[in-house]
């Protein structure tokens, strides 16, 4: 059974803390372990068994690289045997502790020694800071670095509450700390400043426009390439061919990822709502054709659902009209709607908030609920990531879990 401490009741205490790090140091089973954007599966990195843990329980490719999670800048001065390449000094000071991932050379053997499955046979590895104070303690106690890639199983929506790691991972592993909600929900930027100019491998809870504020980050471009990934169907010749000639330089870019067991339709987001409720209707229709449960996650407009919806809904032989709920799923809050469409399908349909950090928050937790509601077919509302913000976060994750674009 897992030990498994509810943050609601009583965050961790120390007692916790000491059992989850006798895990990390005694055993090869990973231990679940909370962040600021979303929960990591973590082992000793100086271990080679430990780390394997981590690829057995995930089913993770071994191909992909792993991050190395730190408790403070001199664990990674003893584990680097060297000073921070200067680069990185003015961005660690100013986003460390918090969601940035940077990629530094494999040292030599030092105090810590990686063992080499973290690095995936790369040259380089990832390094993270994060901001839990929980975690940074684990790390401590532990005292060692901690390989740690988000705890859902292979290719599933990241966790981002304890529960979302018991839900994937139980059986497998023996510990869980709950640290409640992750803040960000969506994970680390990746960056590698060893080339000019520096890039971001992976967009998450730092943005461009965040970066470009740094000394010597001005010039910061992106090298992900960001099509859609076709989830669990096919993608068009264009995506294929993106992918062919644009080879991602963080592994773990390449592979499906973020699904839940829904198929996902992804409407790109545009400056203005994208989504009109007829539109959104005769969609769910579409949808409801093959699928007897329809989730619908939506970012742009408010749902004033009850008056328009309600004609739509009970229009036809005065079906059941919708019912509207406020939803607290450990910590992630957001909007229901409820409702069956007279051509069949019954309905969740969700509204994350509309600012940003509120759409991050919720994300991946929305996919998971609707998962649990039986959804056959989920259909989001897409934002608009023309900009230099989180946006691109948020749209990557969603591109990669979606089959289809509209
Ligand atoms: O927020 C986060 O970063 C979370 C929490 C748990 O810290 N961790 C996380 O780890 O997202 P993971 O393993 O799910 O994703 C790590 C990403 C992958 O895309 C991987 O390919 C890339 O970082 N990566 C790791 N080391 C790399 C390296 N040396 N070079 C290029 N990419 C690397
Ligand atoms: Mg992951």
């Amino acid at each position: 059974p897992l030990d498994h401490w509810d943050a609601a009741e009583s965050a961790p205490g120390l007692d916790a803390l000491v059992t989850a790090a006798g895990h990390i140091r005694n055993t090869d089973v990973p231990v679940g372990f909370p962040t600021e954007t979303v929960y990591g599966l973590g082992a000793d990195a100086t271990r080679s068994g430990a780390v394997r843990g981590i690829f057995s329980v995930k089913g993770r490719p071994s191909d992909n690289p792993l991050i190395v999670h730190v408790c403070d800048l001199d664990m990674l001065r003893e584990l680097c045997n060297t000073e921070l390449p200067a680069i990185y000094r003015p961005l660690v000071e100013k986003f460390w502790p918090g969601p940035l991932t940077i990629l530094l050379p494999v040292p030599e053997a030092a105090k810590y020694t990686l063992a080499p499955e973290v690095t995936a046979g790369l040259s380089t590895f990832g390094a993270r800071l994060p901001a839990s104070p929980l975690t940074r303690t684990l790390i401590r106690l532990a005292d060692a670095p901690l390989a740690g890639p988000s705890a859902n199983a292979s290719t599933r929506p990241s966790p981002t509450t304890a529960q979302h790691v018991v839900d994937d991972l139980n059986g497998r592993i023996e510990v869980v700390l709950d640290g409640g909600a992750c803040g960000v929900g969506v994970e680390s930027t990746v960056v590698d400043g060893l080339c000019e100019p520096p890039v971001i491998l992976r967009p998450g809870g730092i943005s461009l426009a965040d970066l470009r504020t740094v000394p010597g980050w001005e010039k910061v471009e992106r090298a992900y390439h960001d099509v859609a990934h076709g989830g669990n169907a096919q993608k068009d010749d264009k995506a294929q061919a993106a992918e062919d000639t644009l080879k991602p330089r963080a592994p773990g870019m390449k592979y499906k990822h973020y699904s839940p067991k829904a198929r996902v339709v992804l409407y790109e987001g545009g400056k203005t709502p994208v989504l009109s409720r007829d539109a959104l209707i005769k969609d769910i229709e579409g949808a409801g054709q093959q699928a007897s449960v329809v989730g619908v996650v939506r970012t742009s407009t408010w749902p004033k659902l009850t008056s328009s919806l309600e004609k739509t809904v009970t229009g036809l032989n005065g079906a059941a009209a919708p019912t509207s709920s406020t939803e607290d799923i450990d910590g992630v809050v957001y909007h229901l709607e409820t409702y069956s469409l007279p051509s069949g399908p019954k309905v969740f349909e969700l509204y994350l908030g509309r600012d940003l950090s509120s759409i991050a928050h919720g994300l991946f937790s929305a996919l998971r609920d609707l998962d649990a509601r039986g959804a056959e077919v989920i259909l989001i509302e897409g934002i608009d990531d023309g900009g230099d913000d989180m946006a691109a976060a948020v749209m990557n994750r969603l591109r990669k879990a979606a089959s289809e674009v509209r």
